[in-house]
């Protein structure tokens, strides 16, 4: 593995095994030496201990360090591509970038267009493995365990990324995870349904914290990202209706067991206080030695990478395009009330869920093709589906790509092919593993999207979910959607 992008590209011994290294380099104080590796620290977006952290830790492996911290006093300032800054650093002769970018699936982006290795430092609210890995490793280290624990996480669990990815990491541990959050900063549906579906364990979901705080081996706070709110008014009073809304002081913890771990990412926010400053001075606050273990885990993380000694076991799906499965034909030729155009020649597309015919029409471009009759039936009756659309293309065969964009519409559409007046071929589609620039990301944020201007191809996977519905799930920003969902571009 080249990178480090998302935690979930790790296995469970992969995280053991950087916990351990990082534990290691903490108590022997000795680091492995680099030679003069270059490594570049490019922060879009606002940091002190990531970027801090990860430049000591460079240093302390005898790498050379340069960067920015902030967009200011860059060319991004001129409207310069991502990707053509992060390029640069190759041409330079850099070993290793490490970057923080606002944008969701940015670090991915990134980590797919240049040779050397990225470190994820953040992106937007999507991921954050490296603070992750030093989150366990403060559990661990503390703790003694990382499984058997009662774990809570509280806060901004939708707008955080610390959260999303501690999340996601919990699903190789034997843990009870309690998320606990004011209403409108819940954790995302897809996530949690992420979390239950790979660890076959369902998080308690609560609005407070005093019932659980009893309970709780650690409780990870986190601040309310009030930089991802809306900007303007709207984002105000958004924000100001859950900030403040839980905050853990010396009365609380009266209630909490002795061993309680008290761990936040940081920054705390003086202005909200999720953790009063009294709290500093009782034995649950973890959080700076949490902070402190970043150097170590980084130390660890950019050594592994820079001696490219990760393995990955992710596989990577390839394309191999639509598959198209071929249905029993029921007798040819169809007669009777559904009967709704006699074709001699051309394409039937059935069982178009009711009310997306026109969509379908527009999204196969059907309208420009001179020489074809083209009839959209809407709303005609049928046994399977009650009420459906119906598509009649004559004297056409469908392309490739018509395919490509019928199957992401629904799994439950059909292309009938006729000759003679009758049907000689019935197919569904099946998505393949790979979907390449033909759905527009549902996520604004996603670095896809194409108003943000960075100029990347959208990339699905496709998975089936838990009741085995065929899913699609972006490759920059790991958000899951229903195929169907999705614009097509
Ligand atoms: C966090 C981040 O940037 O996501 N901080 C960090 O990296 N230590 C959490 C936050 O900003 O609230």
């Amino acid at each position: 593995m080249k990178d480090l992008i998302t935690i979930r590209d790790l296995s469970r011994s992969q995280i053991d095994h950087m916990i351990e290294l990082a534990l290691s380099m903490k108590k022997d104080g000795v680091y492995p030496q680099m030679g003069s590796k270059k490594v570049a620290s490019l922060f879009f977006e606002n940091s002190t201990r990531t970027r801090l952290s990860s430049e000591t830790a460079a240093m302390n492996l005898g790498c050379l360090v340069n960067g920015f911290a902030g967009e200011e006093g860059t060319s991004v300032k001129k409207g310069e591509p991502l990707l053509d800054t992060a390029r640069m650093l190759e041409a330079y002769d850099y070993n290793l970038m490490v970057m923080r970018h606002s944008l969701e699936g940015a670090a991915r982006a990134i980590a797919e267009q240049v040779k050397i290795p990225v470190v994820n430092g953040g992106d937007g609210s999507n991921s954050h493995p490296t603070q992750t890995l030093l989150d366990l490793m403060t559990i661990k280290e503390y703790h003694g365990t990382i499984d058997g624990l009662k774990i809570g996480l509280i806060g901004d669990l939708r707008y955080g990324r610390t959260a999303h990815s501690l999340l996601h990491a919990l699903e190789h541990f034997n843990v009870e995870v309690y998320l606990i959050s004011p209403k409108g900063l819940d954790m995302p549906k897809w996530r949690i349904d992420d979390y239950e579906e790979r660890s076959k364990r369902t998080p308690k979901l609560l609005r407070q914290l005093d019932t659980a705080i009893p309970e709780l081996d650690v409780l990870y706070v986190t601040r309310i990202q009030r930089e991802r709110f809306a900007q303007g008014i709207d984002g105000e009073v958004e924000f100001s209706k859950v900030a403040g809304k839980f905050r853990v002081d010396c009365e609380l913890l009266k209630k909490a067991k002795t061993w309680l771990s008290v761990l936040h990412p940081l920054p705390r926010d003086k202005f909200n206080l999720e953790i009063a400053m009294e709290v500093d001075h009782t034995p649950h606050a973890r959080y700076i030695e949490q902070a402190r273990n970043g150097l170590f885990m980084r130390q660890a993380i950019l050594s592994l990478l820079l001696r490219n000694d990760l393995s990955t076991e992710r596989e990577i799906p390839i394309s191999h395009g639509p598959k198209l499965k071929a249905r029993a034909i029921p007798n040819g030729v169809k007669s009777g009330r559904r009967m709704i155009y006699r074709l001699s020649h051309g394409t039937v597309i059935d069982h178009i869920p009711a009310g997306l015919g026109m969509q379908v029409y527009q999204n196969l471009k059907l309208a420009g093709i001179s020489d074809a009759e083209v009839l959209v039936a809407l709303g005609i009756s049928s046994e399977s589906m009650g009420s459906k659309d119906v598509i009649a293309v004559h004297g056409q065969n469908l392309s490739v790509d018509q395919v490509y964009r019928l199957g992401l519409i629904s799994e439950k559409l059909t292309i009938n092919r006729i000759e003679n007046e009758r049907v000689v071929e019935k197919y569904h589609i099946e998505l393949p593993s790979l979907i390449e620039g033909i759905v527009q990301c549902g996520n604004v944020k996603c670095i896809t999207r194409p108003e943000h201007r960075e100029f990347i191809k959208t990339k699905f996977f496709s998975e089936k979910d838990r009741n085995n519905q065929p899913m699609l799930r972006c490759y920059y920003c790991e958000q899951l959607f229903e195929r169907g969902q999705l614009e097509l571009v």
